[in-house]
């Protein structure tokens, strides 16, 4: 149980070979969820996007496709995720895609620089998860959107158990946050059986 405790941990802050490993197995695993959510935003082109605990770089990629002639950030606190998402990026690195090593409690934006700010499977990890979300609405245009995505949206799940520093939240906890961060619009859509997507905007 150790060493798989170990292993869950680098969900949140992958490091090392392990973490390497656990960054590939998401930029997997977490496809069919991103894939579905992102769908539900109504994409324009030439958008300037930042994704928030980006790991290996899988949703930066999509983001590009969903939004042409865009430009699109990432941010993460781990080292071994922004290696892995420049990486995964090399080809539009410093040109169209712009990926820094921090955490979502202190972005290092200007205010008002995003249309969409997108955070998939990481704000479990967040400190100060309501700070956070007031981050996130200054660093958005007025108008502009923030879509969370999570497959685990119960208060009382049992990961965790598993994975050191896991805190969950339920949908509704969710969007309470995000009125209080300033969000109007706030919705949330979900896909049986554990798709869930939590979404609001900057007035
Ligand atoms: C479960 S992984 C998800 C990665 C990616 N979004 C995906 O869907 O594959 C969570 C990521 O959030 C990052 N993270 C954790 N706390 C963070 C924080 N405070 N600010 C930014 N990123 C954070 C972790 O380093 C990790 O790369």
């Amino acid at each position: 149980m150790g060493i798989l405790k170990n292993f869950f941990t680098n969900c949140a802050h992958p490091k090392g070979k392990m973490g390497r490993i656990m960054l590939s197995m998401m930029n997997f695993s977490h496809a069919p969820l991103t894939n579905w959510g992102l769908n539900l935003i109504n994409f324009k082109e030439g958008w300037t996007m930042l994704d928030i605990g980006c790991g290996g770089g899988a949703t930066i990629k999509r983001l590009l496709k969903h939004s042409k002639n865009s430009k699109v950030y990432g941010i993460d606190i781990s080292q071994e995720s922004v290696a892995k998402s420049k990486k995964n990026c090399i080809d539009l690195l410093d040109k169209q895609v712009f990926i820094s090593q921090g955490s979502a409690e202190m972005l290092p934006y200007e205010s008002g620089k995003f249309d969409l700010v997108t955070a998939v499977e990481t704000i479990y990890f967040w400190p100060n998860l309501p700070g956070c979300f007031k981050e996130v609405y200054r660093v958005l245009k007025p108008g502009g959107r923030f879509a969370v995505i999570v497959e685990d949206a119960n208060k009382d799940s049992v990961w965790t158990n598993i994975v050191e520093g896991m805190t969950t939240y339920s949908t509704e906890q969710i969007l309470t946050m995000l009125r209080d961060a300033g969000f109007s619009q706030t919705e949330s859509k979900n896909k049986k059986p554990m798709y869930n997507f939590i979404t609001g905007v900057k007035a």
